[in-house]
Formats: C-alpha cells, sequence, structure tokens
C-alpha cells in the first residue's frame, strides 16, 4: 500500500510517499481501506521532533473509510466507518481498534467523518466531561475558527445553550459568529482579559500566554480547561478558580453522536483544504501555520 512514512524529524519535505506492506488487524481490530483522513498539529510537532516519536512512523489517526477485514464483533466487511487508526492514517490501509471507531452515518462523506474524530471528541470533553457546562452559563473558546475550536463553539451553543464567546483573529470573526457565537474576541486588536471577565467556562485550545491570561476571564468557582499548555494551577486556585488540562480519550459513543450530528445538520465541520496523499508535506506546512479555519483533509482513495 501506499503511505507516508517519517524515517527522521525535520521540515514537511522529510514526509515521503513510500509502498509498505499493509497493517494486520489484530484481534478485536478491523483493517480499514482509508478514503480520507485528517491532520491534526500533534503530527506536525512529532515530524519536527517538538515532540519524541519513534520511527519509521506513519503518521495521523483521523480516518474514514471502509471495513476492508474484520477481526472484530459488531463491524461488518463493506461497512463504512471512521474514527482512530491505530497504525496511521497516512496511508492507503489502516488498522483500528473496534472501541475506537464507529459507523459513518450515511449522510456525510469519507472527507468530513475523517475530520470528526480527534477535534469533535476534544471539544466534547473539554466542554462536557470536565467543565460539566450548563444551559445558562457562558462560555469563552479560545482558537474559535480551528479544528477543536470551531466544533467547541457549536457544541457550546447549540447543545448546551451557553452564551458562547469566541476568541480569534480578525478574519475568522464572522464565520464564528455564523457557527452560532453570540460574542467575539478579536486578540489582533484587544486583550482577552480586558475584552472578557465572569465567564464559567473557559476553553483555551490556543497555549502559551494565552492560556494565563484566559485565566482572568474566569469568574471565581469557574473552570479553564486547556489542551494546549501546562494549566496555571496555583494562580487559578488564587483566583478561587479551578484549570485543567484535557487529555483527550477516545470515546465511540462521543464519537457515534458527533457524526449524527453533523449527519443532521445540526452542528457543520469546516473543511479548509483538501490535500492528495502526495502533498502531505503542503498539508503540514498550512497545519504549521497556526492559523487553519477547521480542518486539513488528505484524500486518499475510493
Ligand atoms: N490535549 C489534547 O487531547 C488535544 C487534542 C486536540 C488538539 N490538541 C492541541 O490543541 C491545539 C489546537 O488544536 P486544533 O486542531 O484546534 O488546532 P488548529 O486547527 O491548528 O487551530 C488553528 C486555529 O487557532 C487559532 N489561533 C491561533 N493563534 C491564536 C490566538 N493567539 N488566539 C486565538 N486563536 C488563535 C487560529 O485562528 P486565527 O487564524 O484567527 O488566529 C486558527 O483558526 C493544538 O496545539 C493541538 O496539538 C490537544
Amino acid at each position: 500500500m501506499r503511505a507516508v512514512l517519517l524515517h527522521e524529524t525535520g521540515g514537511p519535505d522529510v514526509l515521503r510517499v513510500e509502498e509498505i506492506e499493509r497493517p494486520e488487524p489484530g484481534e478485536g481490530e478491523v483493517l480499514i481501506r482509508v478514503h480520507a483522513a485528517s491532520i491534526n498539529p500533534i503530527e506536525w510537532k512529532y515530524r519536527s521532533g517538538l515532540m519524541p516519536k519513534k520511527v519509521p512512523s506513519v503518521l495521523g489517526s483521523d480516518i474514514s473509510g471502509t471495513v476492508e477485514i474484520s477481526r472484530a464483533d459488531g463491524f461488518a466487511e463493506g461497512e463504512e466507518v471512521f474514527g482512530l487508526a491505530a497504525s496511521g492514517a497516512y496511508a492507503e490501509f489502516a488498522a483500528a481498534r473496534a472501541a475506537m471507531i464507529a459507523s459513518k452515518p450515511a449522510g456525510i462523506s469519507h472527507e468530513q467523518a475523517a475530520a470528526l474524530p480527534v477535534a469533535g471528541m476534544t471539544a466534547w470533553q473539554a466542554l462536557f466531561d470536565r467543565a460539566a457546562l450548563q444551559r445558562g452559563q457562558s462560555a469563552l473558546i479560545a482558537g474559535a475558527s480551528g479544528g477543536v475550536g470551531h466544533m467547541a463553539v457549536q457544541f457550546a451553543k447549540k447543545l448546551a445553550g451557553a452564551r458562547t464567546i469566541g476568541v480569534g483573529s480578525s478574519r475568522n470573526r464572522e464565520f464564528v459568529l455564523s457557527l452560532g457565537a453570540d460574542e467575539y474576541v478579536d486578540y489582533t486588536q484587544q486583550e482577552v482579559g480586558e475584552a472578557v471577565s465572569g465567564v464559567d467556562v473557559a476553553f483555551d485550545t490556543v497555549g502559551g500566554a494565552m492560556t494565563r491570561a484566559l485565566l482572568a476571564t474566569v469568574r471565581p468557582g469557574g473552570v479553564l480547561i486547556t489542551i494546549a499548555s501546562a494549566p496555571p494551577e496555583d494562580a487559578a486556585l488564587e483566583r478561587g478558580a479551578r484549570a485543567d488540562m484535557l487529555i483527550m480519550s477516545p470515546d465511540s459513543t462521543q464519537l457515534a453522536r458527533v457524526g449524527e450530528l453533523v449527519a443532521t445538520g445540526e452542528v457543520r465541520v469546516e473543511i479548509a483544504e483538501v490535500f492528495p496523499l502526495n502533498e502531505v508535506p503542503r498539508a503540514h506546512a498550512l497545519s504549521e501555520s497556526g492559523h487553519v479555519r477547521g480542518k486539513i483533509v488528505l484524500e486518499i482513495g475510493g
């Protein structure tokens, strides 16, 4: 099969398409013929050496495709599924554990489905599992136009019914408002900590200086959830608030729910650009820019 391999860390061009053996699905796994995959920032962090990764390796986890071989209960050969690959997503075939995939709703494309797993489950877990966001509360989402953020804005507004404030640059104002945000803070014009105060939940998908700046927006008793930096736990305690880091854990029930929300049109998934497999270096360069609107998708096969 064709796959994109990482042999050594470096710039986007270290990623090369090669012919390798198909992975063998283990017990409780399926082999998926991958139709589409999507890029998550952790993959350029692995590629660049910012985060450690064993090589050689096929990067990527988000996939959508067709079950080619099933060694798991509940999934039949020929079934369309989406979820997280165990063996690397930038490939024509990927093995996946049954617990990490769900049936792809007929109403969504493979490109849409591949864009959902990491972004959808991360946003879901941050807002609902960690922050227990409730109707009538307020939620501030930093990085509101990104892969995780644009899901979070819609979940906060449409599912929780929270007053939702997005944070991003000028060019994404209209986009984030169109997702349902009630307010928008343009971080290129205003300090978020000066523009907003008293929120119940702040969700940080940006990291760095933004994480600490967001703490000033949270009310005493409120919570800051970050997926991108160490949480400022002590500073949060001093304010009578809580700061927590989330590492997403795969949950196929949540995955199926997110798929249904897109299939019914309640939630939309924004696809910034679709690249063929041999253009993964361009896809990585775009992700690394830090300013993608929605998700970057790889179209792999039919
Ligand atoms: N812990 C976990 O389990 C987990 C899971 C998923 C992702 N992550 C991490 O979470 C981060 C976000 O992931 P992602 O997939 O959403 O990334 P992404 O799609 O690359 O996010 C890009 C977005 O970030 C926005 N952005 C950049 N700088 C900003 C700033 N200073 N303030 C507000 N918005 C800003 C950009 O908006 P503008 O163009 O308007 O600036 C852009 O729309 C990454 O670091 C990723 O590795 C962690």
